[in-house]
């Protein structure tokens, strides 16, 4: 089967009440027909996760909106012209006829149109809107291959696109605008920086008062299964006689030091680091090591949004959504 045809028969799956992971430029996500709760329910199923955590809407145009949400701010309207399609998620008041299974009983929808040709062909032969969490099992880590999501919830899926890794490969950045004044709620691939220097200051929520209603911010989220610990490079040393991973951000000054060693970006680039940030953590992963240590990036543009998974994925505050994560 051909790109083309694949497309198309996903479509026809989604209209038929069916569920699909698909590619997006952030990360792989498994959709259903926005306006159909049973397909919506089973995508809950799958993934294991709690109906407290609403979905993403993810458009083929701005036009689709109409559908969704009852209002659209002057600033969010801004933040779509210069940032869409691409990885930024507003949440906005939603229209009544949006299903509470999505909007998880909320009165607000978050929504995006992902840069990514497949995907927007997809939503648009689907005739629908299409409702999409990341394509992993809840609180591991989300998939950037097909590849990623074959493993992980491979036969339980009606179909899975393959539009090969995602460029950006960090979710949304996902900003509210249900309070009138524009918070973030969870740092992603459009740095704040670069909002606000299109709307002005954003309020940055800190994720211990956010758990309950949106959990991409619970404290332990995107996680794998070895224990990850966030340390500077010149810690590496104390882990010698571990069996440790190591993730680092730039190739060593002399070279690696230590075996099991995965580097994000050998210049030192956040983009590329950010697009290889899960696949290597997936890596190290699968070697059954005792701990992985992480390098702590700087926290501007794309580093704030690397650091808050590697938080997430290292804190073990949060045993509950572990071991739901892990059953
Ligand atoms: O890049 C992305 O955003 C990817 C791709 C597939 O689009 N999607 C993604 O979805 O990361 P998910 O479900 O893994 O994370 C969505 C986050 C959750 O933390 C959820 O709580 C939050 O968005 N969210 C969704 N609707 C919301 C709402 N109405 N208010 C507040 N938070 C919301
Ligand atoms: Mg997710």
């Amino acid at each position: 089967m051909n790109e083309t045809e694949a497309v198309h028969q996903a479509a026809e799956i989604i209209r038929r009440g069916g569920i699909v992971a698909f590619p997006t430029e952030t990360v792989y996500g498994l959709g259903a027909d926005t306006f159909a709760p049973l397909a919506v329910a089973r995508i809950f199923e799958v993934k294991k996760r709690p109906h407290f955590d609403p979905l993403i809407v993810h458009v083929a145009s701005p036009d689709d909106l109409g559908r969704l949400v009852t209002d659209i701010p002057g600033h969010a309207r801004k933040l779509m012209v210069r940032f869409w399609p691409g990885p930024l998620t507003v949440v906005l008041p939603k229209r009544e006829e949006v299903p509470d299974i999505v909007s998880a009983g909320l009165p607000t929808v978050a929504v995006r149109m992902p840069d990514h040709a497949m995907a927007l062909r997809f939503i648009e032969l689907s005739e629908s809107p299409i409702a999409a969490p990341s394509a992993n099992p809840f609180g591991y880590l989300s998939p950037t291959t097909a590849e990623h999501v074959r493993e992980q919830l491979g036969d339980q899926v009606d179909l899975i696109l393959d539009g090969g890794p995602c460029h950006v490969g960090v979710e949304s950045t996902i900003l509210s605008f249900s309070e009138g004044k524009p918070k973030l709620l969870r740092p992603g691939g459009v740095p704040v920086e670069e909002i606000e220097s299109v709307i002005g200051k954003v309020e940055i929520v800190r994720s211990e008062t956010q758990s309950p209603s949106a959990p991409g911010m619970l404290p332990r989220h995107y996680a794998p299964r070895t224990p990850i610990v966030l340390a500077p490079e010149e810690a590496f040393d104390s882990y010698r006689n571990r069996n440790a991973g190591y993730l680092v951000f730039q190739e060593p000054v002399g070279g690696r030091a230590f075996d099991h060693t995965e580097v994000l970006s050998q210049k030192g680039d956040f983009r590329e680091a950010a697009a290889n940030l899960f696949a290597a953590i997936r890596r190290l992963d699968a070697l059954n090591l005792e701990v992985i240590v992480a390098e702590a990036v700087p926290e501007i543009g794309l580093g704030r949004a690397i650091m808050d998974r590697l938080r997430r994925a290292s804190c073990e505050d949060d045993k509950i959504y572990y071991d739901q994560a892990g059953s």
